[in-house]
């Protein structure tokens, strides 16, 4: 089998979906690998790392003629076109509000499985992207906001008098809000936490955080690990509770995502107007609608005395961390997908592959997506 690493092309990105040393670990199984000149480079993985990982370096026609193509964003109209009939697709896709994708990866007749379906199982654990990603992204929002913000973080005792710790409120304590939680603490900051699953009060009390507590939890819906829905009345208990923090915070994470959901919006503009000068907020969110009504895509912006960061790619900012972790899960789910013999299994009563896997052959398989038509 042929295994092709394209360079990402999508704006800003600067990681590369394999690095040499998992390069090396599927050449010694046996796969034959072709990178792209060049895609490491960003990563700071030369061409010369993979040559000697035992790999061939080519051009982007070689990389996308492969059996199967190994990539991170979703690939543009005109990348998938340069693949051939039955070849796979390994890549995020994000199939659900990307019709265009759908569309042509049909045409092309390709089979493609989305690295952003993969259940969030015990199991599927070391394939995760999601949570690898947003592990070093929940790391790089506290960095950011420290490096914005106009204060230390810790207490700091000198002849000139004495500084207090700074205060970070941190909104969702999934992956990225935990890894943020751990980091501030790190750094000396007194750090409050808002989740609206109660169960993370215990991981934010281990990690030194202090829980910011809400009644009438119990409206709460669970489903696979994730929240599924909140009543109305308790978010509004809950913006209670948190606003008195986000006024005294000096900086605010906010991480709050229900998947399949657009952003809960949790910091409106009177709170942000509420909030003290110079204070930074990151949304981590703002791709997804924002958890603050003044977040821009892309962006930093100050308002009403507020500066509010609204970085889409934290990962790749962090392109050598970022795109050995990302590698190390796509290789350990292609590993888990095909069988000895480098073929894939194509085992639907897996629930790793079923979840995961969008187009076969050009049709689209997935349960929840098979009603939608792709885009001609
Ligand atoms: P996760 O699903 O592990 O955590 C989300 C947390 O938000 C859960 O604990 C959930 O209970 C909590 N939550 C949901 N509604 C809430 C509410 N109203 N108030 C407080 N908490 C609430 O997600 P993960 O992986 O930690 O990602 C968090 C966010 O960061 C997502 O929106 C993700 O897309 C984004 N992200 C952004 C990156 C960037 O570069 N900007 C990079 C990686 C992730």
């Amino acid at each position: 089998m042929k295994i092709g690493v394209p360079i990402e092309t999508k704006d800003r990105e600067t990681r590369v979906a394999v690095s040499p040393t998992i390069a090396k670990l599927l050449a010694g199984k046996g796969y034959e690998v072709v990178i792209e000149n060049g895609a490491g480079a960003e990563s700071s993985f030369s061409d010369d790392e993979y040559r000697n990982a035992g790999v061939t370096v080519a051009g982007k026609e070689a990389a996308y003629s492969c059996d199967v193509v190994l990539k991170i964003n979703p690939p543009t109209s005109a990348e998938v076109a340069m693949m051939k009939k039955d070849a796979v697709l390994i890549s995020l896709m994000f199939a659900q509000s990307n019709p265009t994708l759908l569309g042509d990866c049909s045409r092309a007749g390709v089979s493609a499985f989305s690295m952003d379906a993969i259940p969030r199982t015990s199991l599927a654990q070391k394939m995760d992207v999601l949570s690898s990603q947003a592990n070093l992204a929940g790391y790089k929002a506290v960095i950011l906001g420290a490096s914005v913000m106009g204060r230390i973080f810790p207490m700091l005792m000198t002849s000139a008098g004495t500084i207090k710790p700074s205060m970070v409120v941190i909104f969702g304590a999934g992956v990225a809000g935990l890894q943020a939680i751990a980091t501030a603490k790190r750094l000396g900051a007194n750090v409050w936490v808002s989740d609206i699953r109660p169960e993370t009060k215990e991981q934010v009390m281990s990690l030194g955080g202090k829980f910011i507590e809400v009644e009438g939890d119990a409206s709460v819906k669970m489903e696979g690990g994730y929240v599924k829905g909140v009543s109305e009345e308790f978010l509004k208990k809950q913006q209670e509770a948190v606003s008195g923090k986000v006024a005294m915070a000096d900086l605010v994470i906010t991480t709050a995502l229900i998947p399949g959901k657009k952003a809960p919006m949790l910091i409106s503009e009177e709170m942000v107007k509420k909030m003290k000068p110079g204070a930074v907020i990151v949304d981590m969110a703002v791709e997804q609608g924002g958890n603050c009504a003044l977040s821009e895509v892309g962006k930093i912006v100050k308002k009403h005395g507020v500066t509010i960061v609204g970085e889409t790619n934290l990962p790749g900012t962090l392109p050598l961390n970022a795109s050995e972790l990302y590698a190390k899960n796509i290789s350990e789910f292609l590993l888990h997908l095909c069988n000895d013999q480098k073929q894939f299994k194509w085992d639907m009563k897996d629930e790793i592959t079923a979840g995961s896997l969008i187009l076969k052959n050009g049709e689209v398989v997935h349960p929840a997506l098979a009603t939608k038509t792709p885009v001609a």
